[in-house]
């Protein structure tokens, strides 16, 4: 007799399942000639620091984001502080951001000693929204980063529109957003800069920390490439104080690897988030969300909302799909930010969201197999037939 929980692990087809948030080891598996090849060669190079695999990689990824210029960074918060730290923002200044997103966005700001402004988000796209930006704004405003969560692009004309007006550089937060684009231009190239994260999980991962900033901007490039360096201009002549915030060479040449795999894994994803749309519309009371239009969302996430997320949760833990929650406690109601004063209910749909938003399994190397799963156990969940 199967118990009852191996019996929930089971497909339609009687194989039993489990399905992680993100599998990791299984990419590897599809590059691990490759990836040892180029870590090798690292290793025999001996150039562990700002080696030449760093330089190949800026190279292409700039050329990937369609802008002049990328430096590496040691991971994606970093990637914000040097770009904050380029534009010489301080104590006394303040920067708009969401509400709705990694803590990261914000450490940032105040890793340069200046204060975040935390801004709502739309209820649909999840993303900022422009006119609640305009009334943040005030003398002390010295820049706004847009995040494009999930991996789907922000609704950039009018923040762009409103920047300029105002006179105020955008940085862009693209660390869930390699390769989305936005009315056919990558996110990263729309704004003074933009800010990747490498994370292991994210669409282009390496295997450790690692960030990037790109711009067009030759002047903020060459900042950029001191500030990470000790503020150094050529070995000990330090023109400023910089900090060490350099990418490694070892996941420089990880990501040259997996760079040229990306188009495909963000297809891939695409075309589970399709899957999922299709196989849950309609289920329970879930509510999906709104794509944002003339762009292309690369699903970093793919997040459903449903009022009864948490039981939801539980039961496809029980039928062996991992999910996540991004993110259960924003950024107002943390500990670290208790200083900035806010009260519960300042961001109400930031609020509503972080208790019904579930990320299911999401990653190129999902299954056909694993989705139907995912999505027969989550209609049985509801009691909605097949
Ligand atoms: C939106 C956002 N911003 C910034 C970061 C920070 O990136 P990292 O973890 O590489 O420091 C992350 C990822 O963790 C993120 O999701």
């Amino acid at each position: 007799m199967l118990s009852d929980s191996l019996r929930a692990h089971r497909t339609e087809s009687g194989r039993v399942l489990h399905v992680p948030f993100v599998d990791l080891a299984a990419q590897y598996r599809s590059i691990e000639e490759e990836i040892g090849e180029a870590l090798q060669a690292v290793l025999a190079d001996g150039d562990y620091i700002l080696g030449r695999q760093v330089d190949v990689f800026e190279t292409a990824f700039a050329q990937f984001v369609g802008v002049r210029y990328a430096v590496g960074a040691s991971s994606g918060l970093d990637a914000l502080r040097l770009a904050l730290m380029a534009l010489d923002i301080s104590p006394g200044d303040e920067v708009i951001l969401p509400a709705n997103t990694y803590i990261a966005t914000a450490l940032a700001v105040s890793a340069v000693g200046a204060k975040p402004v935390l801004v709502d988000c739309d209820p649909l796209t999840y993303n900022i929204k422009a006119e609640l930006v305009a009334r943040a704004i005030t003398p002390r405003t010295k820049a706004i980063i847009p995040v494009h969560l999930t991996g789907q692009p922000a609704d950039m004309d009018q923040l762009l529109d409103l920047a300029a007006r105002r006179g105020l550089p955008v940085i862009e937060d693209a660390a869930q957003a390699h390769g989305a684009l936005h009315r056919g231009r990558p996110c990263g190239s729309l704004g003074a800069m933009g800010c990747f994260s490498f994370y292991p999980g994210k669409n282009l991962g390496a295997y450790g920390d690692g960030g990037m900033v790109t711009t067009n901007d030759a002047r903020l490039w060459e900042r950029l490439r001191s500030l990470r360096n000790y503020g150094q201009r050529e070995k000990y002549e330090h023109i400023e104080r910089g900090i060490n915030a350099r990418l490694d060479t070892l996941q420089a040449a990880v990501l040259n690897v997996k760079l040229r795999r990306l188009p495909a894994w963000n297809q891939a994803r695409r075309s589970h988030a399709e899957k999922y749309r299709q196989l849950l519309a309609g289920v329970g009371d879930i509510v999906f969300q709104t794509l944002q239009p003339d762009s292309e969302h690369v699903y970093h996430l793919f997040v459903i909302e449903t009022g009864q997320r948490d039981a939801l949760r539980d039961f496809l833990a029980q039928a062996g799909v991992q999910t996540g929650v991004h993110y259960p406690k924003p950024i107002h109601l943390q500990k670290a930010y208790v200083d900035l004063g806010h009260k519960h209910a300042d961001f109400p749909h930031t609020l509503n969201l972080s208790g019904r938003m579930i990320s299911l399994p999401m990653y190129a190397e999902l299954g056909m197999e694993q989705i139907r799963h995912i999505c027969s156990r989550i209609r049985s969940f509801f009691n909605t037939p097949a």
